[in-house]
């Protein structure tokens, strides 16, 4: 859409073009957010403290070009944030078998890479972030990291969109911030090789070599060698980053974080952690054969 034609993020109002498909479909839920539901070919979610930074992360992305995001129709008649529907698939909380193709994993790497691309530049001004209780990105970025690329930052496989075998899409960007290409693209590839203690395995999972996964993203993707060097580092201290936040989040915030929480996400963390620890050096030798 021409920018100048755009109705501001804060005053737009979604109206259903008339006969417009209704039937209404409730969605997986996720781990945070309650009640997300299709109607006709868009997706209705609650209105979070967010919502009008990422509406307006969204605008910036359709002007870039961008083609796998969500695009911020407005708030309903209930006050709920309206979006278009991302057809495709999504996994499923315990990621299916399909889950694991390799020329998806790569697929998904480019698409993360596109995305940091198209949103290089976007500073939001109307409606900046929420702050954070808890820095973005590891706590020793890389002096040459550009600061303050706004970032998805929860490429998990239940928010990649995926059309024939490859993915097409992102959805929920509600962890969307200032962070880093190198935070997000690692968190990335921390979700989908995925980079976990071996007892944490999802099943049907613990055959897949996470060094020879992680080495096809990197690869995809792009790293730098200096890139690759550090990514077990900024693992570690990103684990331990979130873990805090988790912790903070579960108390302060309740509902669906509380409810990781007690499902032991801390332990995952940890036990992460540790298997980071452990593996640096396989790791980075993996990273750059
Ligand atoms: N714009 C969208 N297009 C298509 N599917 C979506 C869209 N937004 C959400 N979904 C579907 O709904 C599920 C839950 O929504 P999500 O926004 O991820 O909420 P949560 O914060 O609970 O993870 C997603 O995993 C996806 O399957
Ligand atoms: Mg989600």
């Amino acid at each position: 859409m021409n920018p100048a034609h755009r109705v501001p993020v804060a005053s737009r109002v979604y109206t259903p073009a008339p006969g417009e498909a209704s039937d209404v479909e409730l969605m997986p839920a996720g781990d945070v957010t309650e009640s997300v539901v299709r109607v006709g070919g868009t997706i209705r979610r609650p209105h979070q403290p967010q919502s009008l930074a990422v509406g307006e992360y969204l605008d910036w992305l359709e002007d870039a070009g961008f083609e796998g995001s969500p695009r911020f129709l407005g708030r309903d008649t209930q006050g709920r944030d309206v979006l278009t529907f991302v057809p495709g698939q999504c996994a499923e909380a315990r990621p299916e078998s399909w889950v694991q193709s390799e020329d998806l994993l790569v697929s998904v790497a480019r698409l993360v890479r596109r995305l940091h691309t198209a949103s290089a530049g976007f500073v939001p001004h109307a409606h900046p972030f929420p702050r954070s209780p808890f820095p973005r990105r590891p706590v020793r970025p890389n002096p040459t990291d550009a600061a303050g690329l706004i970032c998805h930052l929860d490429v998990t496989p239940q928010n990649v969109v995926v059309r024939d075998g490859l993915a097409a899409g992102l959805v929920d960007f509600d962890l969307a911030g200032p962070s880093t290409a190198l935070h997000d693209s690692f968190n990335t590839a921390m979700h989908w090789v995925p980079l976990r203690d071996p007892a944490d395995a999802w099943p049907g999972w613990e055959d897949r070599d996470p060094f020879r996964r992680l080495r096809i993203f990197a690869d995809a993707y792009g790293w730098t060698e200096q890139e690759r060097r550090r990514v077990p580092d900024a693992g570690i201290e990103a684990a331990a980053l979130s873990c805090e936040r988790m912790r903070h989040n579960a108390a302060t915030l309740g509902g669906g974080w509380a409810r990781m929480w007690q499902d032991g996400v801390g332990g995952l963390i940890s036990r992460r952690r540790a298997w980071l620890e452990a593996n640096v050096q396989p790791l980075v030798a993996a990273l750059t054969r």
